[in-house]
């Protein structure tokens, strides 16, 4: 027998607006968004337009106070991350927090600019972070939620079920998230964002490559093979003197974060991934990943699909038609991605949390995994400030 599930949504924005599409595809449990909060009240009464949501408010406790929502969404910006999930635990919801999981954003008092501050106390803070977070959950018994997307990939589950048929190990993952730059004003600044790329975008590629060697270790050993060291270089690389226009094409105005990072992860069997993320990628979203085993090899692209391809001669043939996100141009060759959000495994994702509060289980993607991706990104970060291997084992 499920129970019901009644949502309430906190924030309204891109993220937001994905995360209602995936829930209105559910139509065989009896689920519904019950009212959605966001600043300015406008924004939230927009998306209750589009999906027939009942209930807008501009005070997300509006939400925490209503008795009949048992599962609160968290599409905000990083910073309030464990705030709100604090405050929703408290009001026994459950709680689906997006990624990344949680960060070190300066607190009331940080001087300025926040990406200054030494990283080692950053990773330490973070994880502490994290652990208020966790510690909520488990004291309001209530699900704590970790909204990695890309382990509900359809690409990436296929490709996770022919490395675990392979049999073979795992020697080296290759896996990046790239693009041309954030647009959302809390991307910028530290303070808000709780790093640049690394935090945005490697948080994908980071959550699978762990998850990967986990459930490798598990069928092999029995249990889940660890990361033991981070190696990393950050920068922001619209400061170069070379990149003078490249402003017209990629995002420049970063405040205190970098928008390039290449990560190289040591597990404690001494394979390897290598995760990159950046803010300087032209030719809309790249999702990719590889992974080398002994036996056998899987390439995964969830952007380019190659499955459809269109040719237009002019940028405005297909103007109101969507090609792929972040892609610049319409014109010349372009490949349209058939279901973008089901590609990159959004309504899988909110199937599975919201069948996780209706019949009383586990998810797929837990605040345990989210946890282990904060200690791994902020550990790439005083990598790459202190110039050193650090060692998490
Ligand atoms: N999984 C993914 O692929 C993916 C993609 C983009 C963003 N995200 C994550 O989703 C989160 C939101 O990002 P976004 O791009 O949607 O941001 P956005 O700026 O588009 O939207 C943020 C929303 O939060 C709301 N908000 C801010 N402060 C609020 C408050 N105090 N009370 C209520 N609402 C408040 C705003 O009104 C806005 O609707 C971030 O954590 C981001 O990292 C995940």
């Amino acid at each position: 027998m499920s129970g019901k599930v009644r949502v309430g949504l906190i924030g309204a924005g891109f993220v937001g607006n994905i995360h209602a599409r995936a829930y209105r595809r559910i139509t065989d449990l009896d689920l519904d968004i019950a009212a959605v909060a966001a600043v300015p009240l406008a924004q939230a009464q927009e998306l209750a337009r589009q999906y027939r949501i009942a209930d807008c408010y501009d005070d997300y406790r509006r939400i925490l106070d209503r008795q009949d929502i048992n599962l609160v969404d968290l599409c905000v910006p990083n910073h309030l991350h464990e705030l709100l999930a604090i405050e929703a635990a408290q009001a026994g919801k459950h709680i689906i927090v997006e990624k990344p999981f949680t960060g070190y954003f300066g607190g009331a008092g940080a001087s300025e600019p926040v990406g200054a501050t030494s990283k080692r106390l950053m990773l330490a803070e973070s994880l502490q972070s994290a652990d208020r977070m966790i510690a909520a959950a488990e004291h309001a018994r209530v699900k704590l939620m970790y909204a990695e997307n890309w382990l509900y990939s359809p690409v990436v589950q296929k490709a996770a079920r022919l490395v675990a048929a392979s049999g073979g190990a795992i020697l080296e993952i290759r896996a990046e998230e790239s693009h041309s730059g954030s647009h959302a004003a809390y991307a910028k600044t530290w303070q808000h964002a709780g790093g640049g790329a690394l935090v945005r975008l490697a948080a994908h590629p980071i959550g699978i490559a762990l998850y990967l060697k986990e459930q490798e270790g598990l069928r092999r050993e029995g249990k889940p093979i660890r990361v033991q060291a981070v190696t990393a270089e950050a920068d922001n690389l619209s400061q170069l003197p070379c990149f003078r226009d490249a402003g017209k094409w990629l995002v420049a105005d970063w405040h205190d974060v970098e928008n390039w990072c290449a990560v190289i992860v040591t597990f404690s069997d001494g394979s390897r991934a290598l995760i990159q993320a950046s803010d300087i990628v032209l030719g809309g979203m790249k999702d990719t990943l590889q992974v080398y085993l002994t036996n056998a090899r899987v390439d995964c692209d969830m952007g380019h699909s190659g499955m459809l391809k269109a040719y237009a001669p002019d940028d405005q043939t297909f103007v109101n038609e969507y090609i792929m996100e972040k892609v610049s141009t319409k014109a010349g060759w372009t490949y349209p991605s058939v279901d973008e959000e089901w590609l990159l495994g959004y309504p899988q994702e909110m199937r599975d949390f919201v069948e996780a509060v209706a019949f009383d289980r586990a998810p797929l993607s837990d605040a345990r995994l989210g946890r282990k991706v904060v200690e791994v990104m902020y550990a790439a970060y005083q990598s790459a400030e202190e110039g050193c291997r650090v060692n998490l084992l």
